[in-house]
């Protein structure tokens, strides 16, 4: 009859709709042996950015951090962390009889596009006057207090208060910054404003804040991970593997030339000595690809999301991972899509054409499994997408393969960092905590599960604990201002 014809061709329209589909995201899907080569080049990428003393892709970033806290902290510092779209001033009170009461008090302000792409004058300007309204606001204008800059790009250090912005990351572009000391620019706005004074003591990544923070709950902890608007890796690393610098010259004599197992030598080190036989490696994991090492695995949809950004041909695992770039990538696949005829009945709306529509926190919701399809209609319905409810399926898959990928790379990513520990301690098995921070990790409701996995199935000599920090980078950067003070007093 007529009726059953129109049903059968309904139904292979849409089997031929989501074979379509189905093929767009299968680009997207990668193998275990996909991914037991991505964690193989971060592997490579990690050795080689330890020993180049030119350009790597990773840069494996000293930074001066030689230990993690040992509960001995105290005392009231401030913490200023700028790494996204806010800047965070803070006081953090540590108190040495009740190590688990730490005190924070917090503002957060925003920093205007206009600012983060600006002169650095502007930009550092604005940070002191966020820094004297929080002041203002705590009433310790006149404190002079210790002061750890959380500053979370990349940074050469030749010490744990100077760091040199080696790139910016991020969508920031503020000029005359690459290439200088932030520690002196932020001294120097300071300066020039003339309301107050800091005495700035170090500056942090935002992942080594994390450890931090984390490893003065958990001894075990020796990993700091974000996965947020950015992402990226530090470690405890031998300081005999860092070959790049010249840290071997502060080392003892005694600990000179040892060969790699002469375990008794170095077990007869003074105290202070054996202190500095690791120190925390920022790796700018972000980086890996920008030789060309993942153009395997790239999709058009990844290319044209690079080409768009401020920094194309940088960040490309970054770019593939983190939250500032995995909505623009849906949006990329949604575009195409739609221009196939498969999505929104072919209409290209000006909405689909805005960059940055799908911010990490929508793509969390559009996951949620406890969110109705209805519900998904109306978030898309909210950023001005009409959909019926086969473009909310669409929609929802599309979501899916793209944080499901950024997830699984991060895992490989996180199971060449254990092994690499692991075999750095000559260890069958390694017992590892990671200290983790940032919104894809911690408001994403698949991407904190897939990463576990992955890394537990591409490293499975490594029992791996992920723990959430609280506070992190900004604590954690109060705690080494507090290690650096001690040093200076003694
Ligand atoms: C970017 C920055 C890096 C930071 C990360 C997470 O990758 O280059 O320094 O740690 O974002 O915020």
């Amino acid at each position: 009859s007529k009726g059953a014809a129109l049903v059968t061709a309904v139904a292979q329209r849409l089997a031929s709709r989501k074979r379509q589909v189905d093929e767009t995201l299968s680009s997207f899907k990668l193998s275990q042996e996909q991914l037991q080569l991505v964690k193989a080049r971060m592997r490579a990428g990690l050795e080689a950015g330890l020993k180049s003393k030119g350009p790597s892709a990773i840069k494996m970033l000293p930074s001066f951090v030689y230990h993690t806290p040992d509960g001995t902290e105290n005392g009231k510092y401030l913490a200023l962390d700028l790494g996204g779209t806010n800047f965070r001033a803070m006081l953090v009170n540590f108190k040495k009889s009740l190590q688990q009461n730490v005190r924070l008090y917090h503002k957060i302000y925003t920093i205007p596009l206009e600012i983060m792409q600006g002169t650095g004058e502007e930009l550092f300007d604005h940070l002191a006057q966020c820094i004297g309204d929080f002041l203002d606001y705590m009433g310790m204008k006149n404190a002079r207090l210790p002061a750890g800059f959380t500053f979370s790009f990349p940074c050469e250090q030749t010490a744990i208060d100077t760091g040199t912005l080696v790139s910016w990351t991020k969508g920031f572009k503020a000029t005359n910054c690459e290439g200088h000391d932030v520690v002196s620019m932020l001294r120097e706005a300071i300066k020039r404003r003339n309301e107050f004074e800091l005495d700035i003591a170090a500056v942090v990544n935002d992942t080594v804040g994390t450890m931090m923070s984390c490893a003065y709950e958990d001894p075990q902890c020796e990993i700091g991970l974000i996965a947020g608007t950015g992402t990226n890796v530090c470690y405890m690393e031998e300081v005999k593997n860092i070959e790049k610098t010249e840290l071997q010259k502060g080392k003892p004599e005694k600990f000179k030339g040892t060969p790699d197992g002469e375990q008794d030598e170095v077990e007869e080190l003074s105290q202070g000595a054996a202190e500095m036989l690791k120190m925390c490696v920022n790796t700018e994991w972000g980086g890996l690809g920008d030789d060309g090492s993942l153009d395997d695995i790239i999709t058009p949809y990844d290319t044209e999301v690079d080409q768009n950004s401020v920094n194309p041909g940088k960040q490309r695992f970054e770019k593939l991972t983190s939250g500032m770039y995995l909505g623009e990538i849906v949006r990329q696949v949604l575009l195409d899509l739609t221009r196939g005829g498969l999505l929104f009945r072919g209409h290209v709306t000006e909405t689909l054409k805005t960059p940055g529509i799908f911010q990490t926190k929508y793509l969390s919701q559009i996951e949620s499994d406890r969110l109705a399809l209805l519900q998904v209609r109306s978030i898309l319905q909210q950023l001005g997408l009409n959909s019926n409810c086969d473009d909310s399926i669409i929609v929802k898959e599309v979501c899916g393969a793209v944080s499901r990928r950024a997830a699984q790379l991060c895992g490989a990513g996180m199971a060449a960092v254990v092994d690499k520990i692991r075999e750095n301690r000559g260890l069958d098995h390694l017992n590892i905590t990671v200290g983790v921070d940032g919104a894809l990790y911690k408001l994403h409701p698949h991407f904190s599960g897939v990463l576990q996995k992955t890394t537990k199935a591409l490293a499975p000599r490594c029992d791996v604990t992920f723990l959430p920090s609280e506070e992190g980078s900004g604590k954690g950067a109060a705690l080494i201002t507090a290690v650096a003070r001690k040093k200076k007093e003694i």
